[in-house]
């Protein structure tokens, strides 16, 4: 059976495009049957229409039923949350718990929680003097960044780099490791711990 993934996104989408591009193929065990944004014009939702994928501004991200409506109406198995800025609403975080994902810029738990996001982010690390930085996937709870880490990539910190500079190096990673992440929860059924290397198809079965 064929997993159908919902995305909620904000901004640009890169993530969004890299999953389309993997999951863009006949025997792909995924599809995106959704992208979801809080923003009306967010350049993610004409990424999506470009691409054929249905689009749902949501009019109030706050509210649970808008959000059910839409993921129930698009059948949705799975959903990842890709740049996604908003709180999503408790309830929703309660009905899809153990089938929302999240990718996080960074190595969690370091670096995560409220308000880290974007730049934000890449500064701490930098601040903090990390020799790494990277990208995690972990399941979605009420705790900003703290559910069940999935799988992570680690990336190198340069000497000079700026959070632009490194901000580029985790996202090319990030671009491997959410198609990694849907990849295995779609062979597996459900959301499940996963290693990078699986994107490429190599691994049918999810690492223990
Ligand atoms: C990514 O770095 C993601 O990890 C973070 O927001 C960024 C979204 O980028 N949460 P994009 O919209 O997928 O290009």
């Amino acid at each position: 059976m064929v997993m159908r993934v919902a995305v909620a996104a904000s901004g640009r989408g890169s993530n969004l495009a890299a999953l389309a591009d993997q999951l863009d193929r006949p025997e792909s065990p995924a599809r995106i049957a959704l992208v979801l944004s809080n923003r009306p014009d967010a350049p993610v939702l004409d990424l999506a229409r470009r691409r054929g994928i249905p689009v749902h501004a949501l009019r109030d991200c706050s509210d649970p039923t808008e959000w059910e409506e839409a993921l129930r109406g698009a059948g949705a198995d799975l959903v990842v949350l890709a740049g996604y800025l908003k709180k999503v609403p408790p309830e929703t975080v309660s009905s899809w718990r153990g089938r929302m994902i999240n990718i996080h810029p960074a190595l969690l738990p370091r670096h995560g929680g409220p308000g880290m996001y974007g730049t934000r982010v890449h500064q701490a690390v930098l601040a903090a003097g990390e020799v790494q930085s990277g990208a995690t996937v972990h399941l979605v709870t009420e705790e900003y960044d703290r559910g069940q880490i999935l799988g992570q990539q680690p990336v190198p910190v340069l000497p000079g780099d700026t959070p632009e500079t490194l901000a580029a190096r985790v996202l090319e990673i990030e671009h491997r490791l959410l198609p990694a992440a849907v990849l295995a929860a779609a062979r597996a059924g459900r959301a499940v711990p996963f290693r990078i290397e699986e994107a490429a198809g190599h691994s049918p079965v999810p690492s223990p």
